[in-house]
């Protein structure tokens, strides 16, 4: 495919050169554009929103809305855009993304750089009546002094403009963000941001990082302010011993195949605490179909993928969504809402 060519081209530049010339094609109109519908089996629902597909794109690579209705047009069933923050900021010194291509996985400490939410709003306002399921990611400023109250300042000033939204306590480049996810924390900034009483779904994303045990604390302050959901996971800073890239020593999140296992592990167990009802969007190492699959048999309504993306190109969403469909239909499933949590 000539989009998943341009991405072995565009491999050869510095990683977020290469992304800010991706980004740009895609806004220019360049990127792939599906024709067709997507077969049945593939249309699901997540939190009471209409998917043509399970298969989303994670926060962090459309940082700003400049290309939403682009990413939806390549075929995604989802597009997550952000994290936005209040003010606009410029994140941590470059470069702040490695790619470990021996492990297939990146390495990034990009610490939300972006035009800020005045831009960000402007951007989705345009888009106002267009269709597709648009999320925002939301952030806090690295030098808050509040930083609650830039999760509330975000929703509040988006939450007739997207489709969803997900509050981002598991960055790992914006110090002391990851302790808003302790229990008394949380329940203060979910609590916030249920006053807010927007009406689109609201998602917790978590790090992989957790422990198990902490899943049922989780559950029950995500229960008691009648948030939507739950999307698991971020970027981990642990290393796996099974790392080879002489780029693991970079500080920052690590993503790709080798949080695969721990972020599926934890959509099981998030699954047996939150029983069949809760959304959950499974993320962390998608890379192919089978690896999808997997996460939608472990309890995920949806995926995201981003890393994947970056080795693979563009064409990996037709290829997972291609071998969903096909895997649905071997195993005797007439939906994907039938194989949620099936293993
Ligand atoms: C991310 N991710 C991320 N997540 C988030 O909630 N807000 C963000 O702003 C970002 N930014 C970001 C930048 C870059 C360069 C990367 C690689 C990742 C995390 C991302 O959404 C996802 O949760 C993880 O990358 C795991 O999925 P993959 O990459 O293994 O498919």
């Amino acid at each position: 495919m000539i989009h998943d060519l341009a991405t072995r081209l565009l491999y050869g530049f510095e990683p977020e050169t290469s992304h800010r010339l991706g980004l740009l094609g895609l806004k220019a109109g360049l990127g792939p554009r599906q024709l067709r519908r997507d077969p049945a089996i593939l249309k699901t629902s997540l939190a009471g929103l209409d998917l043509p597909n399970p298969v989303g794109l994670a926060a962090g690579f459309d940082k700003n809305a400049e290309a939403p209705d682009a990413l939806l047009a390549a075929g995604f069933g989802l597009v997550e855009c952000g994290a936005v923050t209040p003010r606009a900021q410029d994140g941590k010194p470059k470069p702040r993304i490695f790619r470990l291509a021996e492990d297939r996985a990146v390495i990034n400490r990009m610490g939300f750089p972006n035009q800020g939410l005045d831009l960000f709003r402007s951007r989705l306002q345009a888009r106002m009546g267009r269709s597709g399921v648009v999320g925002v990611n939301l952030g806090a400023n690295l030098d808050s002094e509040d930083r609650v109250s830039d999760y509330v300042t975000c929703l509040r000033e988006l939450q007739d403009l997207a489709q969803f939204f997900t509050v981002n306590v598991s960055s790992p480049n914006t110090p002391g963000l990851r302790t808003l996810q302790s229990s008394g924390a949380l329940d203060d900034l979910l609590s916030a941001v249920a006053a807010v009483g927007a009406k689109a779904p609201v998602f917790l994303k978590i790090a992989p990082d957790i422990d198990d045990a902490e899943a049922d604390v989780m559950v029950a302050a995500i229960t008691r302010h009648k948030l939507d959901g739950i999307i698991i996971s971020n970027t981990s800073i642990t290393r796996p011993e099974s790392l080879v890239s002489d780029k693991m020593g970079e500080g920052g999140g690590l993503s790709g195949p080798p949080i695969f296992a721990r972020s599926t592990e934890l959509v099981r167990v998030f699954r047996k605490a939150a029983g069949p009802e809760m959304a959950i969007i499974g993320v962390g190492g998608v890379a192919c179909a089978d690896t999808a699959y997997a996460k939608i048999r472990a309890g995920a309504n949806a995926i995201q993928v981003y890393t994947g993306l970056v080795y693979e190109g563009p064409g990996l969403v037709q290829r997972i969504k291609r071998g969903l469909a096909e895997r649905l239909q071997v195993d005797g499933f007439a939906s994907v809402a039938e194989a949620v949590g099936a293993e």
